[in-house]
């Protein structure tokens, strides 16, 4: 394991298959003046997600994964984490669920932004869920990834109000911009830790 010594940033693998809005976001922050990480990798296991542009746009080194076979999917991706000496994987919006293997191989060094307010409304449609069950808060959580789906420890949490008249859609992007405060925020959390 690399740590922070002096100059030596941290470096971070951001596993995509959608938006990427996060992955920009992280993007950014990487680039801030007193950034403790760099983005050496970014992996995607679907050929057309958005959010490879950016990737692409920021000249970060980037690997589309076949997942038709989940063993030799994770053992290739295993290989690239270690070509690129990365220390820690932030999975952003990343719909596959990693082996209990793979995890171990990567030393549990691997942590995910989930929206909701865990440990409730694991997995998917977390926001119209809780809409539906009339809670008065969605969220977001970023935790460390364990081989059960959004489980593992929780490192920080945000709390969002359901307002009288959201929508889905309205209620998404607001959590979507805590997203982007907290993903960073536990990021750094971790790192320190390190
Ligand atoms: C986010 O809501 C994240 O919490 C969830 O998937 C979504 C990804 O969004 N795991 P984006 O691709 O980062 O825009």
């Amino acid at each position: 394991m690399q740590r922070s010594i002096g100059f030596k940033k941290i470096n971070v693998a951001i596993f995509i298959s959608g938006d990427g809005s996060n992955l920009k976001n992280l993007i950014y922050h990487s680039h801030k003046k007193n950034s403790k990480f760099k983005i050496a990798l970014v992996i995607s296991n679907v050929q057309k997600a958005k959010g490879l542009n950016y990737a692409i746009k920021f000249k970060i080194k980037n690997k589309i994964v076949n997942y038709s076979n989940f063993k030799d999917a994770e053992k290739k991706i295993l290989i690239e984490l270690k070509k690129n000496k990365i220390n820690l994987i932030c999975l952003a919006g990343f719909m596959k669920i990693l082996s209990k293997k793979f995890i171990k191989n990567f030393n549990h060094n691997i942590i995910n932004i989930h929206p909701s307010l865990l440990p409730k409304y694991k997995g998917l449609n977390t926001h119209q869920r809780a809409m539906d069950d009339k809670e008065k808060y969605s969220g977001c959580t970023v935790h460390y990834v364990s081989s059960k789906l959004d489980s593992g420890k929780i490192i920080l949490q945000k709390k969002v109000k359901i307002l009288k008249n959201d929508t889905l859609k309205i209620l998404s992007n607001r959590v979507l911009k805590h997203e982007h405060l907290l993903y960073p925020k536990a990021l750094n959390k971790v790192l320190s830790n390190l």
